[in-house]
């Protein structure tokens, strides 16, 4: 085991920062590899902060071309720099200007953190820890000051210079062919939001009024020639604008709202301070190129770094332990605005998939971590799922528990009383105690304690007494660092439903108006009276709490909600557990009658027939079975996934064969006639269609392969394509490998559709795949230095591809394992994400688990590893 691990960082050891800087005054003079930046900080002792201590800058190898203190140049002795710190030994106890030259090299930086390089565009990424690799500087949240940037560079390298808050001033370099434009950000801010752009790009604007009045130029910057795909981009960020000022009266604050799309980029976008810089796959996007899932993406995406301006910016996070008040609060806000702009129902049920997916997953395996965790070695392992979606689910049920109206008014006070501070998850529940006069403690406990709880749900019913009770057990299993837990409090919507469907209308006093009941113990029940026959009951409606639901239901009984329960959620969600049931039977060996199966289809078959053409998306989402990753979740242990991919084969077959005139008729009547629109009942039409065709396909392979072929062919849009081409890839053959070859001629200029291109073939459930990826890392649009072409080919190798990565020789692993350990050297972020595809490994049967074991080994093994990878491999195998 490596002995060099990297420090722990500790929640309860923080402190405030000695030292404070009020203002920076940066002088950027942009070269391919020899960068100079200029820093002058105006800094004072914090009077919350210890005094006669040493000033301690941090940095990340970034290289000291000189130092003044209160324009006196220091001498060597008066101050010590390494790559990573600068330490003044005897700072003034007054307030002084501290002067720091430094030279740092972007073409060089691989890791896409800090200033660096993107298709010969410079842009910064500082979140969390990246600004120290441009100067040295008190890199924390908590460190809040005015910028003001000055950018220079060569007009014809970067005719665009970019920079936070608002333009000043710009020209000429007199005399040479260098220009500059200074940008000035008036709201204090933590070094984390920091940004500047330099490079050729085209832009979209608008002009935009904000609800007091107030005039912005919006606008958005991609590769010159791309303009017309950022109009969808530029579209929803205005939309977001007047639903953050409907909904939660936020408004902008700026003259100027700028986003720029790269190529190079390790997460999804970045929310610096009117200046957001984006994975340009979230931006970019035709009917030709982008799919509808492309176009939900993009519009979510960007309102989430909008949203961040209030939640994240305007409030922003005293240390990264409160990672999840910014990022959980703004999923939780993207996830309304979508909502709203879409379907609810619809987007519950696709929040509540990716939930499960990445999150539950996450919590069930050696990474598992508090909403907000207590102490890390390395903060860019925490961007999870946990701090994001399940912080988003927090959120969520507070609002549930007091309510839409104090939940807004809880909002208010939070943005009023934390404005222009960084703050903590107590300030956040502060002010919904604040204006509702509860004490939320116990409730906090959903952000400390880590762990999937899971609820079983007993109905009793008496006839006699027209009564029925629920039992309810709550348990949250042990994870890393926590073996024992106390009960949560969860918010359990539900209702009634009689057995032929009708609405209940029973009397419970523990049930509020609302329809909430607060479980808070580790057992309790509730009775309802006036129950007049036996009722089927509809709990967690909505998904009102992320926990794991055990019901005694039969599937007769789910069914019927299935077929006539008022919510949504639970309509999908009993399809989907009677559908699992199956699935794990047939995966674990279990015997599954005949009359089950049928019954499960000719359930598929009379809900197609009544109202699946009513709401299209829907329906989709219904006849979607839970895919190999879920069922394998479901399972646990001893996990086979050869078992898993037959079973849900067979069960696609059974149900495409039971019901195949429903779907040639659906893949008929859905045929599209208009031009393309991204709009979300367009989408769900399309949705439904090419669900249709799969399960067509997987009932009848040639009439499949048949109508896919001429799909992909005719194709209008890139949904339909990539959607016709992901069913020919579970057909072997040459049909399937002439489309394969098409869609590459035909795609050749564009990136992220090679990525699609990438993705499917990675995800063929053949033995031949291994070496096809191999091949595929040869082929001239791929490149281990980009994050999209890496996630694209081997992220989704590992991840979805369960029979292949989880092969039995333990050749996926191995695979997986090289290049985790090729990439680490080139960018560390990018290398540990691949490397959480492990993270199943100790639920697998014994033979892959020794596999998996050895190749987690290897990894560890290997000298000068990053600490993100070390991290991670570590906790894998604790
Ligand atoms: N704050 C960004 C967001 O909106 C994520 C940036 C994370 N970057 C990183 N290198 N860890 O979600
Ligand atoms: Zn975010």
């Amino acid at each position: 085991m490596r002995t060099d691990v990297a420090q722990l960082v500790r929640l309860e050891d923080y402190r405030p920062s000695d030292f404070l800087i009020d203002r920076v005054e940066l002088d950027v003079r942009l070269h391919p590899t020899m960068t100079k930046v200029t820093a002058t900080l105006s800094m004072r002792p914090n009077p919350a902060g210890r005094s006669d201590v040493p000033l301690v800058l941090d940095g990340d190898e970034v290289n000291l071309k000189a130092i003044a203190l209160d324009e006196r140049v220091l001498e060597v002795g008066e101050f010590e720099a390494s790559p990573q710190s600068l330490v003044i030994s005897q700072p003034p106890q007054q307030p002084f200007r501290l002067t720091i030259e430094t030279e740092i090299d972007p073409t060089a930086n691989t890791k896409l953190m800090g200033l660096y390089r993107s298709s010969g565009n410079y842009c910064t990424q500082c979140e969390a820890e990246g600004f120290r690799r441009i100067t040295y500087f008190l890199d924390r949240p908590d460190v809040l000051a005015v910028y003001t940037t000055r950018i220079e560079a060569e007009r014809v390298e970067a005719p665009v210079l970019l920079g936070n808050g608002n333009p000043v001033e710009s020209g000429a370099v007199e005399g040479t062919g260098r220009h500059y434009a200074i940008w000035h950000d008036p709201f204090p801010k933590p070094s984390y939001l920091f940004a500047l752009v330099g490079g050729r790009l085209g832009r979209v604007a608008k002009p935009f009024t904000t609800m007091s009045g107030r005039k912005v130029e919006i606008a958005v910057y991609v590769e010159p020639g791309k303009e017309h795909r950022a109009d969808y981009a530029l579209d929803a960020l205005e939309r977001s604008m007047i639903w953050d000022e409907k909904v939660f009266g936020r408004e902008y604050d700026l003259d100027v709202f700028n986003i720029v799309a790269v190529s190079d980029f390790n997460m999804g976008a970045m929310e610096n301070k009117g200046l957001n810089i984006f994975n340009d796959k979230y931006v970019l996007a035709s009917p030709e190129t982008a799919t509808d899932t492309d176009y939900a993406n993009i519009e979510a995406i960007i309102a989430h770094e909008y949203f961040h301006n209030w939640s994240g910016n305007r409030v922003t996070c005293r240390d990264w332990f409160q990672l999840c008040l910014k990022e959980g609060l703004t999923v939780f806000r993207d996830q309304e605005f979508s909502s709203d702009e879409r379907s609810r129902p619809v987007h519950r049920i696709a929040e509540v998939k990716t939930l499960r997916a990445r999150q539950f997953l996450e919590d069930s395996s050696p990474l598992s971590h508090p909403v907000r965790p207590s102490q890390y070695r390395e903060i860019n392992n925490f961007y999870t799922a946990t701090v994001y979606e399940k912080g988003a689910e927090i959120v969520r049920m507070l609002k549930t528990i007091i309510g839409d109206e104090d939940f807004r008014r809880g909002m208010d006070l939070y943005y009023e009383s934390c404005d222009g501070t960084a703050a903590t998850v107590e300030d956040f529940l502060k002010a919904f105690a604040d204006v509702t006069g509860r004490d939320l403690s116990h409730f906090s406990h959903w952000y400390a304690q880590s762990g999937t709880p899971r609820v079983n749900v007993h109905g009793h019913y008496d006839e006699a007494a027209k009564t029925y009770r629920i039992d309810f057990k709550q348990q949250i299993p042990p994870t890393p660092g926590q073996p024992t837990k106390e009960p949560m409090v969860i918010p359990v919507v539900l209702g009634l439903v009689s057995q032929d469907g009708q609405p209940m209308q029973a009397a419970c006093e523990r049930v509020s108006t609302r329809g909430v009941f607060l479980l808070d113990k580790a057992e309790d029940s509730i009775t309802f009276t006036g129950v007049s026959s036996r009722p089927v009951p509809s709990v967690f409606r909505g998904f009102s709490a992320p926990v794991k639901v055990s019901l005694d239901l039969s599937s007769e009984e789910l069914l019927v909600l299935l077929r006539h329960d008022t919510d949504a959620f639970n309509r999908w969600q009993a399809a989907q557990t009677v559908a699992m049931r199956m699935l794990v039977s047939l995966s674990t060996g279990v015997a599954v009658r005949d009359e089950e199966m049928n019954s499960l289809a000719s359930a598929f078959c009379s809900f197609m027939d009544r109202d699946a053409l009513s709401d299209p998306a829907f329906a989709a989402l219904v006849l979607t079975l839970p895919s190999e990753a879920d069922i394998a979740q479901e399972i646990g242990k001893d996990v086979d996934p050869d078992a898993i991919h037959r079973a849900r084969k067979e069960v696609r077959r059974h149900i495409g064969r039971a019901c195949f005139e429903h779907l040639t008729d659906f893949y008929r009547t859905l045929a599209e006639t208009e031009a393309y629109s991204p709009d979300a009942a367009s989408a769900g039409r399309r949705a439904l269609r090419n669900a249709a065709l799969d399960l067509l396909t997987a009932a009848d392979q040639q009439a499949g392969e048949k109508l896919a072929s001429e799909q992909f062919e005719t194709a209008s849009n890139m949904t339909d394509r990539l959607a016709s081409l992901g069913v020919l890839m579970t057909i072997p053959g040459m049909v399937r490998e002439n489309a394969i070859g098409d869609f590459e001629q035909r795609y050749r200029n564009e990136p992220l559709v090679l990525d699609k291109w990438f993705t499917l073939q990675a995800a063929i459930p053949e033995d031949t795949t291994l070496d096809r990826v191999k091949r595929l890392m040869e082929h001239p649009a791929f490149s281990i230095n980009n994050p999209n072409r890496v996630r694209s080919l081997i992220g989704s190798f590992a991840m979805l591809n369960q029979v292949q990565f989880n092969r039995k020789d333990g050749a996926g692993y191995a695979l997986l394992a090289s290049i985790v350990l090729r990439a680490d050297e080139l960018n560390p972020q990018l290398a540990s994400r691949l490397l959480t595809a492990f993270s199943t490994w100790k639920m697998m049967e014994s033979t892959r688990r020794s596999h998996a074991r050895r190749a987690l080994q290897s990894i560890a093994q290997k000298p000068n590893l990053s600490r993100d990878v070390g991290d991670i491999v570590n906790r894998s195998l604790e």
